[in-house]
């Protein structure tokens, strides 16, 4: 996983909690890295998992609420960090229905080893979204948490539904998006 999403981690963190949090949570999860990361490193994913497991002990909040929130955290650098995949992006909808094939096809080419999920559209109306998530890596609350921080950024109020399609060896989850009607 890239250095990146583990220096935004230990941001949050840091502002969220306390600098003191983010050296407990370094030392308890006992990282292979040593937790000194650099943005452009790369670092075994299991990493944030031993991290994010040690802020849920530390911090009276589930492992699913802290990766949640790390997602819509993560998402709002993302606008800032590359502004350049928000040039004629206008609603939320269109923009995740590009994740694979335009944004992710990106992340590619800037980092070729970034380890990212598969997004398969199942189906696309004005109104609706349906994604599915694929990944070894199991990040489909961070996937949830990125989707409600796109939401916030495009400012549209969308209702989100998951159910999980397949545990093993690579976890699925379809996520169906729906825009709410504006009051
Ligand atoms: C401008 C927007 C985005 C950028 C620049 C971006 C970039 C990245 C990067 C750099 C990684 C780390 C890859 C690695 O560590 O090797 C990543 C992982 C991930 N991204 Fe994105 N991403 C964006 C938007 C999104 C959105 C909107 C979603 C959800 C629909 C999403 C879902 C994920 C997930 C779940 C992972 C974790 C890896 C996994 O589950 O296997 N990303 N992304």
């Amino acid at each position: 996983m890239k250095g990146v999403v583990f220096t935004e981690f230990l941001d949050m963190v840091a502002d969220r909690f306390s600098a003191d949090m983010v050296d407990d949570i370094i030392d308890d999860a006992q990282l292979p890295s040593g937790g000194a990361y650099t943005a452009v490193g790369t670092y075994p994913h299991s990493e944030m998992v031993a991290l994010a497991s040690a802020l849920s002990r530390r911090s009276s909040l589930s492992l699913r609420d802290l990766l949640l929130a790390f997602g819509e955290h993560l998402f709002g650098r993302f606008v800032v960090a590359y502004p350049a995949f928000f040039t004629g992006q206008h609603d939320a909808l269109s923009f995740l229905a590009g994740i694979e094939d335009i944004i992710h096809a990106e992340v590619r080419k800037l980092y070729p080893e970034a380890e990212l999920p598969r997004f398969v559209v199942e189906s696309r109306s004005t109104d609706s979204l349906t994604l599915i998530y694929a990944s070894g890596r199991h990040f489909e609350d961070l996937a949830e948490g990125l989707m409600r921080g796109c939401f916030r950024h495009f400012g549209e109020a969308i209702d989100l539904q998951r159910a999980c399609l397949g545990e093993g060896d690579a976890r699925t989850e379809r996520f169906v998006l729906r825009r709410l009607p504006t009051a």
